[in-house]
């Protein structure tokens, strides 16, 4: 059973779209209120095509909302009224047609006005055949609610209702559960980093061999963007200076782009000043070419050998950030493939970090390039595992569990 205590008392208003894992949310419901929650549902009008509104009714204990222009339900509670009313709003599950309607920002239904009208996080469970789901135009979308900050739950990967294999599931109702009660906004949390600057290092560095070639790795940069927007939801300024390939980023989070290691360096020092707390989760290349041709080597050049690359070492950026006593925290990742605890033990040690966040990237399901992940933080007081789980819940529930650390530091030093 998940650890849902955070939900009781909380306002869930729960949004369903018309696909077939509506037939899972009586089931979520119940498990909602069971855990202590107070939920409304409003579904679109395809949504009744795949669950009824009398069983949701019976299961929330409240009158199911479906029309903008329902004018008894307005009287009884207005659409604005029940906007603020929520603390957290779930859309589970959501299809590419309300994902499209999300991005674009329109209201042309009660649940996308509802999104917009309210002041509440909003997470949304894509769910979705697969060829559908991994269409350019729903990923798209899918970037732009991230980078306006709605939190995408799932979705997972398997048998699919139309015989399909692949990603595109509706996250289970147990695991949507434990999501919403690990919102950082929900509860106690909301502004916990209020007043605080938080840096945050990520993606990958490239290292030019020529014009054309570089050294680099296959970081995605995702986890250190949902970082970034976790530490914006409890209430921080965020500065987030990101590497190549790195998604949008929500407009509040001021972004440098950087391309190599040298260039984040001088980027994480020039804004250090204004920086209270540092994570650093980039997988910054450890070495760089001793030189980049100004032009594209030549392959007869190296015919009768093989060719050597001459390599030098790249400054360590968080060995630098500790160093120079700027900040009160420091954060770091470690991203392992053998013996990975004890690794990033001596890594905490070496470096000097207050934690460090590590994960085995031998396990291709997860870390590098995967929406999921697997980690654990490793901090002065103890050491807490976090299991597979998207890297948006895994950012919130690293932010909770360093917010302590957090604030304690930061009250300290001030
Ligand atoms: O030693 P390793 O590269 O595994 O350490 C990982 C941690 O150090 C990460 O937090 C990463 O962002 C940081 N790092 C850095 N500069 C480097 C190499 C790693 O800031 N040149």
């Amino acid at each position: 059973m998940p650890e849902t205590s955070n939900l009781s008392g909380q306002h869930i208003l729960l949004g369903i779209s018309g696909g077939i894992a509506a037939y899972k949310t009586p089931i979520l419901v119940r498990r909602l209120v069971e855990a202590g929650a107070s939920v409304q549902v409003v579904m679109t009008a395809n949504a009744h095509q795949f669950v009824t509104a009398t069983s949701l009714q019976a299961v929330s204990g409240n009158p199911v909302r479906d029309d903008l222009w329902d004018a008894a339900a307005e009287a009884a509670m207005g659409h604005i009224e029940l906007a603020r009313w929520a603390d957290q709003i779930l859309i589970a599950p959501a299809t590419a047609s309300m994902i499209a309607r999300l991005a674009t920002g329109e209201a042309s239904d009660l649940l996308s006005t509802l999104c917009l009208a309210s002041p509440a996080p909003v997470s949304v469970a894509p769910a979705m055949n697969q060829q559908m789901y991994q269409h350019p135009a729903v990923q798209r979308n899918l970037a732009s609610l991230e980078a306006d900050g709605y939190r995408i739950i799932g979705p997972d990967s398997g048998d699919q209702a139309c015989g399909d294999q692949g990603p595109g599931r509706m996250t289970e109702p147990e695991d949507l559960l434990s999501a919403l009660a690990q919102h950082p906004l929900s509860g106690d949390d909301a502004g916990s980093l209020t007043g605080c600057t938080v840096m945050v290092t990520t993606g990958p560095t490239r290292e030019a061999i020529d014009p054309v070639r570089y050294i680099s790795n296959h970081s995605s940069g995702l986890q250190g963007l949902a970082i970034a927007e976790s530490a914006r939801r409890a209430g921080a300024t965020v500065i987030l200076i990101a590497g190549p390939g790195v998604p949008s980023a929500h407009w509040q989070i001021e972004r440098r782009d950087v391309t190599t290691a040298q260039e984040m360096y001088e980027e994480v020092h020039n804004s250090l000043p204004a920086a209270d707390i540092f994570i650093g989760v980039a997988a910054v290349a450890d070495y760089r070419p001793a030189n980049s041709e100004a032009q594209k080597i030549k392959r007869h050049r190296h015919a009768d050998s093989d060719m050597k690359l001459a390599l030098v070492e790249n400054p360590d950026i968080i060995a630098s950030v500790v160093q120079s006593g700027q900040v009160k925290v420091v954060v770091g990742f470690a991203a392992e493939t053998n013996d990975t605890l004890n690794n990033a033990r001596e890594k905490r040690a070496r470096k000097g970090l207050d934690a460090i966040v590590v994960n085995d990237v031998s396990d291709r399901s997860i870390g590098f390039n995967s929406t999921n992940n697997a980690v654990t933080l490793i901090h002065e007081h103890g050491e807490v595992a976090f299991g597979t789980q998207p890297k948006t819940v895994i950012a919130d529930q690293l932010i909770r569990e360093l917010t302590p650390i957090f604030t304690a530091k930061t009250a300290q030093k001030l």
